[in-house]
């Protein structure tokens, strides 16, 4: 990955190669999938994130069918659930992928489908975690 002083250097890099592009297995139990559409155009994102025992997102990976404002935004996303908890990145607003995207307003709704697919992938990974084994959560 180019980062370089925390930052990759060109958010241009993230339309041209855009990040974490891929899949992660969804039957495995430690991945939480978000499938979410944009009404406003009908294109489709989906994001997972691997949670470790500690809830902590060790990895993610995307796939998105739609416009480039879209794969810019959903590539960011994964790159900022990294290394973050599952409760930590339900705070991933959508303006702030847009901001640092420097979105136009009516490029808005596809920062919107990432910040919700990243909503959709925890949720998914909470149910999961739920039925299945406990997993531990740190509690102080
Ligand atoms: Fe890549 Fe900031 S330019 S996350
Ligand atoms: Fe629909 Fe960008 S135009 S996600």
């Amino acid at each position: 990955r180019l980062i370089r002083r925390g930052y990759h250097e060109n958010i241009v890099e993230h339309y041209e190669n855009p990040r974490n592009v891929g899949s992660l297995d969804k039957n495995d139990k430690s991945v939480g999938t978000g499938l979410v559409g944009a009404p406003a155009c009908g294109d489709v994102m989906k994001l997972q994130i691997k949670v470790d025992e500690n809830g902590i997102i060790t990895e993610s990976k995307f796939k998105t069918f739609g416009c480039g404002s879209a794969i810019a935004s959903s590539s960011v996303a994964t790159e900022w659930v990294k290394g973050k908890s599952v409760d930590e990145v339900l705070s991933i607003k959508n303006s702030d992928i847009a901001s640092h995207l420097k979105l136009p307003p009516v490029k808005l709704h596809c920062s919107m489908l990432a910040e919700d697919a990243i909503k959709a992938a925890v949720k998914d990974w909470k149910e999961k975690s739920a039925a299945g084994v406990k997993v531990q959560v740190k509690q102080e």
